[in-house]
């Protein structure tokens, strides 16, 4: 662990960003330690300094509990400060319109585009943030939520949710661990995409199941899916990552109207 260092106001845990990545995990439990404006902006600061292909991104933030309940995307109760990501096609527009252009591009290659954008934003926040003591925990359920969202904070048309982020600092009290990876040779391949065989598709989900396991996490978080149809089989004891995912994207999609309609009607031209 690096010296703590203390530089204005505000206090970095760490700056040795190998240390900060390697020992990254997700945090769903916060203390009641605000996030000064100070400690924002510069994580924010960060933020933005990810590469981008257009800047087609913007970030809303809110410290207010009420307006992260009303969101309806799964905001731990502890949240100090929610924000929600956003592919933003309107700033970009306005420019080309002051240049005297129109815009005339392919809406899904652009969007494709501001998902990049924004999701470096995202991991570079994630990642300043934890040099500055803060624990945070992504939300991809977000876009499904775009109507609430835009309601509450007055989103307009071609601006659309990629994914939130909950921030604050972990609460201690509540122990996460660092959690598995597929093992590497299973993920980068030099020239030539590997299709694994059975067995090594094996291999990783039981380098990921028994990590979980171990861990407890599903135990911890109380979250497995249901299964649609007939008993559980399974407890707690044996319920894996692999299983989770299984589940998840085996029993229909979790909301009935696609994503695509959600993005259509909002403003998006995806036909
Ligand atoms: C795009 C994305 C969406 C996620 N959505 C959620 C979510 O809705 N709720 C949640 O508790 N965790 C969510 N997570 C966190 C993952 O569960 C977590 O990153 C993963 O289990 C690996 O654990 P780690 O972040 O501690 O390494 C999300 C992560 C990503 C990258």
């Amino acid at each position: 662990m690096s010296d703590v260092v203390e530089t204005k106001n505000i206090q970095i845990t760490s700056d040795n960003i190998f240390e900060i990545i390697n020992n990254r995990r997700s945090i769903r439990k916060f203390t009641e330690k605000p996030i000064t404006d100070d400690v924002l902006e510069k994580i924010l600061g960060a933020g933005i300094r990810a590469p981008f292909a257009a800047q087609l991104y913007s970030i809303v933030y809110t410290r207010d509990p009420e307006k992260m309940k009303k969101l309806k995307i799964g905001t731990y109760s502890s949240t100090q400060l929610l924000m929600i990501f956003f592919v933003d096609f309107r700033k970009i527009e306005m420019i080309i319109n002051q240049r005297n252009y129109n815009y005339d591009y392919d809406d899904g290659m652009l969007l494709w585009l501001g998902l990049q954008d924004a999701s470096l934003v995202a991991e570079n926040l994630i990642l300043a943030s934890e040099a500055y003591g803060l624990g945070s925990v992504l939300l991809g359920t977000a876009p499904l939520q775009a109507d609430l969202i835009a309601e509450v904070f007055n989103i307009p048309s071609r601006v659309f949710p990629v994914v939130g982020l909950c921030l604050g600092y972990p609460d201690t009290s509540f122990e996460t661990d660092v959690r598995p990876r597929y093992p590497l040779k299973y993920t980068a391949f030099e020239d030539s995409y590997a299709d694994l065989s059975e067995q090594e598709i094996q291999e990783c989900m039981k380098s990921m199941d028994k990590g979980y396991i171990t861990q407890g996490y599903y135990i911890k978080l109380q979250a497995k899916v249901p299964l649609k149809k007939g008993k559980d089989p399974i407890g707690y004891d044996k319920y894996s990552w692999s299983e989770h995912q299984s589940r998840k994207y085996s029993q229909g999609s979790w909301k009935k109207e696609p994503l695509l309609a959600i993005l259509k009607r909002h403003g998006f031209n995806l036909d």
